[in-house]
Order: C-alpha cells, then structure tokens, then sequence
C-alpha cells in the first residue's frame, strides 16, 4: 500500500480552493507532497521558489498540515513521481469543465507511467469558482482579496502588482 500522494498544479499563487483539496488529501494519505510546477519557459506571477515559500507559509501552525511537505519541479510530472515513488497524483475539479482538461492529462500521464494513478477530489462548493487566473485579475485591479486568498498571499500579490 502506497500512502503518498502528489498534489501537483502551479500554484502561481496557492488559493483557498487549493488549501481545501490539500486538507482533503491530507486526510486520505499519511504523507502528501505539494509540487509546484516550475517551466522555465511559462513564467508566472512568482517564481517557484516565492510559491513555495506562500505555500509553507499558508501551512504553518496547521494540525491537518503536519504530513505535507512542499516542492518544486520542472519537467514532467510522472518523473517527479517517479523519483519520490508516488504512485498517486491528487488534482481538485471544481466543474465539470475542468474535467476535459484532467482527463486528458490523466490518461497521458497513466499512458506514461502506468503505475500512477490520478485520483480526483471536489473542493467544498464555496470554492468551486475560485481560480489562480481570476485571483490576478482581481489583484491587478487592486480589489479586495480577502475570500480568494490567504492573508500573506494576498500581501505578495499585492506587493508584486504594485510594482
Ligand atoms: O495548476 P495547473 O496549472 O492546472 O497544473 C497543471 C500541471 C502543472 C499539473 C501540469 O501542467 C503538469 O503536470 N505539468 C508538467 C509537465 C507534464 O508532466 N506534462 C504532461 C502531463 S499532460
């Protein structure tokens, strides 16, 4: 029996939708590992290094958090699995269109790595429009963040709009 779970996205930043989904996994698995993909030629918002640093910040002091370790990884995915010997990749869907888009990426990466399997997980529905994209959108008119984002992120995303 295998008890991690790859919790793998870009994160660029973490929201509450995500935190929701990592609580999900952490109950379900004894150690769950949050990977934040870095490509090199998709820069984002913040470096991986900054999503990292929001993530472990955002975990801090949480009982729930205390099997979670955060990452980073460039590349692809079922590699990342592969060296840390995760056999399950944990992904949240919101509606049903974003199922399309991981089904896809589901079956590409079971047809890479066989042995991997995606597991799906629906955030509470309070979250089920939330998204990283839209969470920019509303920082780079500078509106209120409070119910997308935790505080610090939203202190990063302001000061990274600022400039
Ligand atoms: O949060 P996101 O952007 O929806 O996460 C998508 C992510 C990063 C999990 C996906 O794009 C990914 O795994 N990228 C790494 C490259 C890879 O393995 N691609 C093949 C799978 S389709």
């Amino acid at each position: 029996m295998n008890t991690l779970a790859l919790y793998p996205g870009s994160f660029d930043p973490i929201t509450f939708g995500h935190l929701d989904i990592l609580e999900r996994a952490a109950n379900l698995f004894e150690r769950v590992v949050v990977t934040v993909a870095v490509n090199k030629e998709k820069s984002g918002v913040f470096t991986g290094d900054e999503r990292v640093a929001l993530i472990n910040e955002c975990l801090e002091g949480k009982e729930w958090a205390k099997s979670i370790e955060v990452d980073q990884f460039t590349g692809l995915l079922v590699n990342h699995a592969k060296k840390l010997k995760a056999k399950t990749l944990v992904r949240g869907v919101r509606q049903i269109s974003d199922f399309e888009y991981e089904f896809r990426m589901a079956l590409t990466n079971k047809r890479l790595a066989p042995e991997v399997d995606t597991i799906f997980l629906m955030p509470d529905e309070e979250y089920t429009f939330i998204s990283a994209s839209l969470v920019k959108e509303i920082a780079y008119w500078g509106s209120d963040l409070s119910s997308f984002v935790p505080e610090n992120v939203a202190v990063a995303l302001r000061e990274k709009y600022a400039k």
